[in-house]
């Protein structure tokens, strides 16, 4: 869409509308080359418009998605071991997305991936205690007692966890399945929490974020967030 170029300098972060405006005057900016006037609109996908000999660039439209990310996948931008990426599965979305924290190769589930750095952050940051709930599939029985050392923080390394939440416990023979809720985001936290009480997983996946879950969206596949459930993702504190 076409704006001011006042209104695109200053949304650019380079000056007020009012300096903007002076520049203008001053015939320091051009509009496809020629010298703008106070009155032209610009739309910077198809418009250049230079200020002192520097061109604006359009901002990034703010895209941020839930994956139900597939076992097999690796959640950084790149891998030297060339094994696949989690951004094949958005590749089709025209914005360069990165995973907002990490699920390891084998952990499936839900991921979000955006180019909304600010979002990212909060989410990511300790300070916010964002909860995330996974479904584990462990190998052996999951007792009172262990339920009870997971509730109350377990060693991992030199490091105590925060208290977790239990739920929907079955035990079989041989293998257990419970959802714990962490709202820390320690590497490999579930394996090396479940680890320290003596279940080994076999499974996991990710089911829950921050009041977001994966819904019915089938694995591999991926939904856009609204404008609304982000906000409430940035007002968590
Ligand atoms: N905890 C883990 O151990 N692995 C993950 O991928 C996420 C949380």
């Amino acid at each position: 869409m076409a704006e001011r170029i006042q209104k695109l300098i200053s949304q650019a972060g380079l000056a007020s509308r009012r300096q903007a405006e002076r520049w203008i005057e001053e015939g320091k900016v051009l509009l496809n080359g020629r010298k703008a006037g106070l009155g032209d609109r610009a739309d910077l996908t198809v418009d250049k418009v230079e200020v002192a000999g520097r061109a604006l660039q359009a901002a990034e439209k703010k895209i941020t998605v839930l994956l139900n990310k597939p076992r097999g996948y690796i959640s950084t931008l790149k891998d030297p071991g060339e094994r696949r990426l989690v951004t094949e599965l958005v590749a089709d979305i025209p914005a360069r997305l990165f995973p907002i924290g990490r699920l390891d190769y084998n952990t499936e589930g839900l991921l979000l991936l955006s180019n909304d750095g600010d979002l990212a952050l909060r989410l990511t940051h300790p300070r916010h205690h964002v909860k995330k709930t996974y479904l584990v599939k462990g190998r052996g029985r999951l007792t009172s007692d262990m339920i009870g050392q997971l509730e109350q923080g377990v060693m991992i390394d030199q490091y105590k966890t925060a208290p977790a939440q239990v739920a929907k416990v079955r035990n079989s023979a041989t293998t257990c399945w419970f959802e714990l809720t962490i709202s820390e985001g320690k590497n490999r936290q579930v394996r090396r929490m479940c680890d320290a009480i003596g279940i080994s997983v076999v499974r996991l996946k990710r089911i829950g974020l921050g009041g977001l879950d994966l819904g019915g969206l089938e694995t591999g596949r991926y939904r856009l967030l609204s404008a609304a459930e982000v906000a409430r993702l940035k007002k968590i504190n």
